[in-house]
């Protein structure tokens, strides 16, 4: 079985009638809104849905799930995302697939976030991973300098043909390298002060319940104290 599939799995079960639900991005909440449009379908669950890419809402558009947005809703009741890292205060890294910004928006309007995910996404530190840092595009050369102050490796993410990487929103992404975060709470706090920068890919205190799920079916829950 897929692991990331296992997860969404028990995530989407726990979805009740007339659920405003956050739409993650990535190809394990891919998993989820799929198994979401089964249960409209199945069962005639009725939910609405936010996304949080084009991608995410192209999908669910072909699934038939009705979807809102912030015009029409002031919060949601649960959102179902994927992770690059998770840390056992449950702090995360997120943005490895570019959608940061609007999955930050909506993780900050949502009740419950729950994060799903394999084996892999669990780390005793974030870091490993590089951390996606969203910048405004005006001057971005200028914001690249002031991310270079921290003495990590920063590049700016790029297509396989060389051109700048854009998110859903118009901007650039910077990967920094950082190997370890220790304090990813401050961290965050640092690189969001820094003029020139959009989202930084850091979520903490975000996370309510992180589902991991295995290969055997199986899936362990960890919650947030
Ligand atoms: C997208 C994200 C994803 O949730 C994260 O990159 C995990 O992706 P995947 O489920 O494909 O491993 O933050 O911006």
């Amino acid at each position: 079985m897929d692991a990331k599939e296992v997860a969404a799995r028990r995530a989407v079960a726990d979805v009740q009638e007339g659920m405003i639900l956050g739409l993650g991005t990535g190809s394990t909440a891919t998993h989820a809104i799929r198994l979401l449009g089964e249960r409209i379908q199945q069962e005639g669950l009725r939910i609405r849905g936010v996304p949080t890419s084009q991608r995410s809402k192209a999908q669910a558009e072909q699934l038939g799930i009705p979807l809102v947005s912030f015009a029409q809703v002031t919060s949601i009741d649960m959102t179902i995302d994927g992770a690059d890292e998770i840390n056992p205060a449950l702090h995360l890294i997120k943005g490895g697939g570019g959608a940061l910004v609007q999955e930050k928006i909506v993780a900050c309007a949502t009740r419950e976030l729950v994060i799903i995910c394999d084996a892999n996404k669990i780390k005793p530190q974030l870091g490993a991973f590089p951390l996606p840092i969203a910048i405004i595009a005006f001057g971005w050369q200028a914001t690249l300098r002031h991310l270079e102050a921290f003495s990590y490796p920063v590049h700016i993410r790029t297509h396989t043909d060389g051109s700048p990487y854009r998110t859903d929103d118009g901007l650039y992404i910077v990967d920094m390298a950082c190997g370890t975060i220790p304090d990813p709470v401050a961290f965050e706090q640092k690189l969001k002060s820094l003029v020139g920068v959009a989202e930084v890919g850091l979520f903490t205190n975000l996370a309510q319940r992180v589902i991991v799920g295995y290969e055997d079916g199986t899936t362990q829950i960890q919650e947030r104290s």
